[in-house]
């Protein structure tokens, strides 16, 4: 289904030109007035140049042409030439009629020629607890992925676990210096090495810091880190045993956290997936003169001629042969490649990763790793920051795990809701399970993602304002009315039908942009779009709710159409934040 402003354009193009001018002027936006008019085209304004004539005399052409149309219930030319307009509510009735009628997508075409899309979010290191830096990848990579998946593309979501670099070599020493007897330790030993972990994730969450605090101050027990991370990677069975047992462990607590936050990978990749991919793309790249030794080191150079800023080669191997970084990321595309051959791939990543990764999609375009026409976005974050403007710490200035902000952020919606209500303790919590995630994702999509935030509980827990817990409110408010509506009476499945008012006309102006704005969202990678829908349809919404007596409208033809749009309101709402990547309680 067209979207409202592709329909309102093709009837401007066919009036342009009717009157002899070139269609292209037709385009119609939004009002930047809407004091004025709902909608407005500025075409005449553009076309004045082309035709050497007057602004206002080609917009009082193409208003003559349009005057009699029954979409228009008021369209005008105003000086210097811009055609205003407002909508019939006929017009816009039959629109949203469409939209209701089209249940599952609400007006939304899927893609015709459905993308294979790869998005990379998460990224969570495996034996270090999740920490509020994953949680914006999290976020927006699970809403981004629900987004495109819902216009029809192919979607798969790839959590990339780092479980590669020197932290596992901190790990196995610091256990080595702990518990020396462990057979994996033990270089004579031929049996099998036993099926259960000799540690806990408590365990192994205490050991990577003290480990990492270690190695700063004590070189010898880095080199010796750095050996065993050497001995991992090359063969050593007792000490892959080992890393093994810590991605086991490590990964059942990762699901159980990302589950609670309702994000869920289809691919559980690890940075160690792709080293299998190295030595051929090593070979490839040499063989095809994409490298030059620099200083030791094998690089690729990927500067271009209109770089402004400066841009180092990719470096492939280190001096001493070693891989990098941008060494797995570009064996992960490889990888990708060979399993998926995707259109486009997505990483949601830290901001700070930006140069990183143009040099490793430049490198990955020139070595042609990927087809000309592979996407290769990058969407880096901000920093999630305290009050403090700093980035968010706990109270005792350590690193905030991911399970105890959750925890804070849930505690702090229960309290409110045991303030206000009286539902039971247990139903309380329940419903701040859920209540508190809204906060916690809204107030984090609801920026644009490359914009730093302040975590504010107090601000994203408030039933009032632009936070997720007011849009759930206001899908708990349609609840409860609908609900109440059904004990006595059925919802009917008939067309919408209501007298214009300024609220209607304001809810159903609200409703019809839904399509315009997931496709906006879409194209942009930007899920803050549906945010500030939410929000401004939510508050719509209960403009209408207080100037109407909804069940207590007399006329039960008029109620019955009120429920009508209700239940609209409510399905597109909901489909939002499913989209964002939540959900609403029965009851708050
Ligand atoms: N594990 C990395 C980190 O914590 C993020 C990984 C991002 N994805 C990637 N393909 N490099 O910084």
């Amino acid at each position: 289904m067209n979207t409202l402003l592709q329909n309102l354009t093709e009837n401007f193009k066919a009036a342009f030109k009717e009157c002899g001018y070139d269609e292209k002027y037709g385009k119609v936006t939004l009002s930047n007035r809407p004091d004025l008019c709902e909608y407005q085209c500025n075409g005449a304004m553009a076309a004045a140049k082309e035709y050497k004539k007057a602004p206002i005399m080609i917009a009082n052409d193409v208003v003559a042409k349009l005057e009699k149309s029954k979409c228009f219930k008021k369209i005008e030319a105003v000086n210097p030439g811009f055609i205003n307009f407002d909508l019939s509510m006929s017009f816009l009735s039959d629109y949203v009629n469409e939209m209701k009628e089209d249940k599952d997508n609400l007006g939304c075409e899927k893609n015709e020629n459905p993308s294979k899309i790869i998005i990379d979010y998460g990224g969570a290191n495996v034996a270090k607890p999740l920490h509020v830096g994953h949680l914006r990848s999290a976020v927006i990579g699970e809403s981004i992925k629900r987004i495109l998946k819902f216009l029809g593309n192919d979607t798969v979501g790839d959590v990339h676990l780092g479980d590669w670099g020197l932290q596992m070599g901190l790990i196995i020493t610091e256990l080595k210096e702990r518990k020396p007897e462990l057979v994996y330790f033990d270089s004579n030993y031929e049996g099998e090495y036993p099926k259960e972990a000799p540690f806990t994730i408590s365990e192994l969450e205490e050991i990577y810091p003290y480990a990492n605090a270690k190695s700063k101050e004590d070189e010898e027990f880095k080199e010796k880190a750095r050996q065993a991370t050497f001995e991992l990677q090359n063969g050593n069975k007792g000490y892959y045993a080992l890393w093994q047992h810590i991605i086991n462990v490590s990964v059942t607590d990762l699901k159980k956290n990302y589950d609670n936050l309702n994000v869920e990978f289809e691919l559980w990749k690890k940075e160690s997936d792709a080293q299998k991919y190295i030595p051929d793309m090593v070979n490839y790249m040499k063989e095809n003169n994409y490298t030059r030794v620099s200083e030791g080191a094998l690089v690729v150079d990927v500067k271009e001629d209109t770089d402004k800023k400066e841009m180092p080669p990719c470096m492939i191997l280190k001096s001493n042969g070693a891989t990098l970084y941008n060494t797995t990321d570009l064996a992960t595309i490889v990888e990708r490649m060979e399993m998926f051959s995707p259109d486009h791939i997505i990483y949601v990543v830290d901001k700070r990763q930006e140069l990183y990764f143009e040099q490793v999609f430049r490198c990955a375009k020139k070595t042609k790793l990927v087809n000309d026409d592979t996407r290769l976005t990058f969407i880096g974050f901000g920093t999630m920051n305290g009050k403090d403007g700093k980035p968010f710490k706990t109270r005792d200035g350590g690193v905030m795990r991911l399970e105890n902000l959750i925890k804070e952020i849930n505690n702090a919606v229960y309290n409110k809701i045991m303030e206000n209500r009286e539902v039971s303790e247990e139903e309380a919590r329940e419903i701040a399970g859920v209540v508190g995630l809204s906060a916690l994702k809204y107030g984090d999509l609801s920026n644009q993602a490359s914009k730093d935030y302040i975590f504010d509980i107090e601000r994203f827990t408030s039933f009032e304002g632009n936070t997720g817990p007011y849009i759930l409110y206001t899908i708990v408010r349609i609840k409860s009315i609908l609900n109440k509506y059904l004990e006595n009476n059925s919802l009917e499945n008939s067309e919408i039908v209501l007298e214009e008012s300024e609220t209607v006309k304001a809810l159903l102006l609200e409703i019809s942009k839904f399509n315009e704005v997931i496709y906006n969202a879409a194209e942009e990678l930007a899920p803050h779009k549906i945010c500030s829908y939410v929000y401004d349809l939510s508050n719509v919404f209960n403009r209408f709710y207080h100037e109407t007596k909804i069940l207590g409208e007399e006329n039960e033809s008029v109620k019955a159409n009120y429920i009508k749009l209700l239940s609209l309101t409510k399905d597109i709402l909901e489909k939002s934040i499913y989209l964002l990547g939540f959900d609403a309680p029965e009851r708050m």
